[in-house]
């Protein structure tokens, strides 16, 4: 028996005995493992451990509930099943040390904050000092907060409180949309990256593919029907607003990241994160890195979302009406590693649930749609800058982050010259 298994194993019967049984009807371990060679495709298969047929099991079983971290919640465990444990050393305790409580701001350390509504002023003054502050936010940070950014609070609420409806509704009314096929419009599951990450996170999402084809509206649960088609127009608009800045920031023309299509794509995701019985063993969202240009994050009061600055986890605090700005690795590549796609992550909690909405813009991809090339942007290249990405295509930058997983820049690096 391989070390690997011993250990895994170990902890199987270690934590088995709070999980209910139902979750682990009986399977035949080796036909699990081959359906899920199947649905995820080829390029998972080298992160799954051939010896560790168990824990594609107990995760097969957990995925075939349909109810996610939720469910489990709900039945009223009081240990986290083995699935989620995560051993690497990286557990949120170890890590909780090294945390910044950023809101207190001291000595001004803190992800930025900016405000926009300056921005509407037409003040000259003013628009510069906005694209100033971009460009610090987005070379020393990868982050910010903006306040004043022209979505209305109510839209912000009620998305937010749609989110928790679509997630607390009974069984029945969800596991119709459960699955994992990120072609349709509108689907939901646990844990994405459930068979290959190295560990499970505490954390449900309901995924919408808002553009370049929306959904028909008769596609979108009614439960949160409205408030996803009035948040996603809404968000879009500030997306293209961002970019512009980001443009500028760069000494661009306001429309160059527009013009070079970065935000046709909008990937909209609600995710729900429940109270958790062990906190310190798990993660709410696991270490990474988006594969976006732009992200844009709408996150509840419960807190938890840290970045990676200076080698120190920094508290990104819940502002009341603000959205979270993260900045991804396609924009990295394109900028010259000048502005950065910074790691970040979100802890479990005892207390919850915490409710987000992501918003992941980038090229439209996939369905035959044109594959142009993204490298460095010409006109930030020089004799002293010279690009240091080689052009690649969304499907071989995609392809790279999904075989790389979690494990953060590890795909930005493959592209390097
Ligand atoms: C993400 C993400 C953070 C959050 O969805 O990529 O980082 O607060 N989410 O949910
Ligand atoms: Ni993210």
């Amino acid at each position: 028996m391989s070390k690997a298994f011993k250990h895994s194993f170990n902890f199987s019967t270690q934590h088995e005995a709070s999980y209910p049984k139902k979750h682990f009807a009986s399977s035949n371990n080796k036909l699990s493992f081959k359906s899920c060679k199947a649905s995820l495709g080829a390029i998972m298969v080298d992160k799954m451990s051939p010896f560790n047929y168990d824990r594609q099991s107990n995760l097969k079983a957990f995925d075939d509930t349909k109810t996610g971290v939720k469910g489990l919640f709900d039945s009223g465990i009081t240990k986290i099943p083995p699935i989620f444990v995560h051993h690497d050393g990286q557990n949120a305790n170890q890590n909780m040390a090294k945390s910044v409580h950023a809101g207190k701001k001291v000595n001004g350390f803190g992800v930025p904050t900016i405000d926009l509504m300056m921005d509407r002023t037409n003040d000259h003054i003013n628009h510069s000092d906005i694209v100033n502050q971009v460009r610090e936010a987005c070379e020393n940070w990868g982050f910010f907060q903006v306040i004043n950014h022209g979505i209305p609070t109510s839209v912000l609420e009620d998305m937010l409180h749609a989110i928790r409806l679509f997630h607390e509704q009974d069984h029945e009314a969800k596991s119709e949309l459960y699955s994992r096929d990120m072609a349709r419009k509108v689907l939901y599951h646990s844990n994405i990256d459930l068979y290959y990450s190295k560990a499970g996170v505490w954390k449900d999402t309901i995924t919408f593919n808002m553009e370049p084809s929306p959904p028909q509206p008769e596609e979108i649960p009614i439960i949160c029907r409205n408030a996803a088609i009035e948040y996603g127009k809404y968000v879009m608009e500030l997306a293209v607003d961002l970019l512009r800045l980001i443009s500028e920031a760069l000494g661009l023309n306001p429309s160059y990241l527009q013009d070079l299509e970065c935000g046709e794509g909008h990937v909209l995701k609600g995710h729900y994160y429940p109270p958790c019985p062990e906190p310190e063993l798990t993660f709410g969202t696991a270490d990474h890195t988006d594969n976006t240009f732009l992200t844009i994050l709408l996150q509840d009061q419960i807190g938890g979302l840290q970045v990676l600055n200076n080698n120190q986890w920094v508290d990104v605090p819940p502002l009341p009406g603000a959205l979270v700005i993260n900045l991804g690795d396609l924009l990295q590549i394109v900028t010259n590693d000048r502005f950065k796609s910074v790691h970040h992550r979100v802890l479990a909690n005892k207390i919850g649930p915490r409710i987000s909405v992501a918003s992941f813009f980038r090229p439209r991809y996939g369905g035959g749609a044109v594959t142009r090339s993204y490298g460095p942007i010409k006109e930030l290249l020089s004799e002293k800058n010279p690009a240091v990405y080689k052009d690649i295509t969304i499907e071989e930058y995609t392809t790279q982050f999904l075989k790389e997983s979690m494990d953060g820049n590890a795909a930005l690096s493959h592209f390097k010259l």
